[in-house]
């Protein structure tokens, strides 16, 4: 599987990362790893269990027994599809709590290597370049201003029929970015390699564009 090409595309909330790897996707004909959709299931399922958060263990424990299944754009848990819940920022900040623990995020580490199938693969999350797939030959670290951040993910959630309010999901944004950056297993950082873009002033296409330009570039296949 090391052969098989990877583009990592990391970043904070709500800068892009789950559009523009849909896209170079769909324009590669690779296959996409949304990573943090692994945590948000994760977080959920702990809560419904009614577990302690704080203990990596316990979370961790749950892991191999979750009943999942991707398809076609939604996420089913069992029978249940979880999609709409698990996009709710609630669900954001209970994944951003069970991923500080390397117990929970060795137990999921596995699971997203699997997704590294011909032609090849787009992975967003926060530590795919630095963690999941440090040899991977495109490494991008996506950014955004902060209230550009937040405005697009208010959209988001708005035109998804998900209620949200633009100045608490400004706060709670903000706290998940920052537990993401200082913990101490995997946190939140561009790896040495990675190439910047940010996109606050840019549209998607541009993006788009701008990525598979640099993947035609360093190509070595
Ligand atoms: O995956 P991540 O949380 O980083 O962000 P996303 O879900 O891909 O994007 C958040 C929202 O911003 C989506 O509704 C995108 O359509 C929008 N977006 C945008 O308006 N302009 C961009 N250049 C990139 C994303
Ligand atoms: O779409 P957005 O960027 O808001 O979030 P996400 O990518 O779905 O990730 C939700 C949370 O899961 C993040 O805030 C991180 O705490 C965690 N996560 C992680 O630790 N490592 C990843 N590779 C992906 C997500």
């Amino acid at each position: 599987a090391a052969d098989i090409p990877v583009i990592t595309i990391d970043g904070p909330t709500a800068s892009g990362k789950g559009t523009l790897a849909d896209e170079v996707g769909k324009a590669l004909g690779f296959g996409v790893l949304d990573s943090g959709a692994l945590y948000r299931v994760t977080g959920l399922a702990a809560r419904r269990a009614g577990l302690d958060l704080d203990d990596g263990a316990a979370v961790a424990a749950i892991v191999p027994s979750l009943r999942l299944r991707f398809s076609e754009g939604h996420v089913f848990l069992g029978t249940e599809d979880v999609s709409a819940r698990l996009r709710a920022e609630a669900t954001g900040l209970l994944a951003s709590q069970v991923a500080v623990h390397p117990q929970v995020r060795a137990a999921l580490h596995q699971l997203q290597l699997d997704f590294r199938r011909l032609p090849g693969l787009v992975a967003d999350g926060r530590d795919m370049g630095t963690a999941l797939f440090p040899a991977a030959p495109l490494k991008v670290f996506l950014t955004a201003s902060a209230a550009t951040r937040a405005e697009r993910r208010y959209k988001q959630l708005i035109s998804k029929g998900i209620s949200a309010n633009i100045e608490s999901l400004r706060e709670d944004l903000e706290a998940r970015d920052e537990r993401d950056k200082n913990r101490s297993a995997s946190p939140l950082e561009p790896a040495q390699d990675a190439l910047l873009l940010d996109n606050s002033a840019l549209g998607i296409e541009e993006s788009v564009t701008q990525v598979l330009g640099w993947w035609q570039r360093r190509r070595p296949f």
